[in-house]
């Protein structure tokens, strides 16, 4: 079934994502391309509730597409997740004639547009997220560009500590997903890897510093999602254990700014342009992926409420080139 109005409206949501302002260009370009008009709401579902709305011609999206961060804004909404504030949410999408939804964001994001598309609006998701945490898909926006971002100051951290002789913790984003400090680890070789989801002690920590120095290593290099514990915390604790002082990095938001690599900006056109045309289609409540290179379309029912896949493989793989 077609869209009955010809107006499509794009929201980011939660933290931003290098990438973002690509995915709202293409989104927008593509809308007009089909014979949309386009919409942008600002700051997420907050705005959303305010009735942020700004229409959004293809001039408005020239030059963004290396821009880091989100021009039309981000916020997480404590009030939208309640049901009171979701109806609020659809209603106001209604009477601002608003026919189909791009929701770009993680999956706290995905879990609005799922709820939203409960409530009868055609709402497709992009997954726009440095933590690459939502399940059905093989990238998320920003994830690339945010690794790029860790591998060049973990580069700058090997050249002190291997001055100095010195073991650091470096401690990357992912709350409750270990994904970007695994990539980052196997990417920049480094000798520990912690991850919320495989368990790990001290001790085990110690053991693996003190084999790598007895073996000659001239440097340690311990990345640390920030879900499984905190860099400084582990500095001073494994220091009593091991015999010498670690220093601690928490490298923080530095991860989620930037300008999008090639390989995000591409993926966010891709995935933008891919959400118009599954609404122009009449998909509604579905998200957009990447697997095997190529685009696909899922029920975000899958997305938003099923844990990401963590990549067992990839952190085995660090584990035995880090011996
Ligand atoms: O979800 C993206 C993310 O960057 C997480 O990795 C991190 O834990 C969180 O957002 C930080 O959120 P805030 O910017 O609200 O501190």
């Amino acid at each position: 079934m077609a869209l009955p109005a010809k107006r499509i409206a794009v929201m980011t949501s939660g933290g931003d994502a290098p990438g973002m302002n690509a995915a709202i260009r293409a989104v927008v370009r593509a809308a007009i391309f089909e014979g949309y008009d386009a919409f942008g709401i600002e700051r997420g579902f907050e705005g959303l509730l305010e009735g942020a709305f700004r229409p959004l011609a293809i001039g408005d999206v020239g030059g963004v597409l290396d821009r880091g961060g989100t021009f039309l804004g981000t916020s997480r909404s404590d009030h939208f997740r309640t049901k009171n504030g979701t109806a609020e949410g659809a209603a106001m999408l209604e009477q601002n004639g608003i026919s189909g939804l791009v929701v770009i964001g993680g999956d706290g994001s995905y879990r609005g547009a799922l709820a939203l598309s409960n409530l009868g609006v055609c709402t497709v998701g992009v997954p726009g997220t440095i933590d690459n945490d939502v399940a059905g898909t093989d990238q998320s926006i920003g994830f690339d560009t945010a690794l790029n971002t860790i591998c060049e100051a973990v580069g700058k951290v090997r050249d002190t500590a291997s001055s100095h002789e010195r073991t650091f913790v470096i401690e990357v984003m992912g709350r409750e997903c270990g994904l970007l400090a695994t990539y980052a680890g196997l990417a920049c070789g480094a000798d520990v890897i912690l991850v919320p989801e495989v368990p790990w002690t001290n001790a085990e920590v110690c053991e693996a510093v003190s084999t790598g120095i007895a073996r000659g290593k001239k440097h340690t290099i311990i990345v640390m999602a920030e879900g499984a514990g905190h860099a400084m915390k582990l500095a001073k604790e494994i220091g009593g254990l091991c015999g010498h002082e670690p220093r601690a990095v928490v490298l923080g938001h530095v991860q989620r700014g930037g300008s999008p690599s090639a390989f995000d900006r591409i993926l966010a056109s891709r995935m933008g342009a891919a959400s118009v045309r599954a609404l122009v289609a009449g998909d509604s409540g579905v998200a957009i992926g990447l697997r095997r290179s190529s685009t696909v379309v899922y029920p975000i029912v899958e997305a938003g409420c099923s844990l990401h896949q963590f990549r067992t493989e990839i952190y085995d793989l660090a584990s035995i080139l880090a011996k």
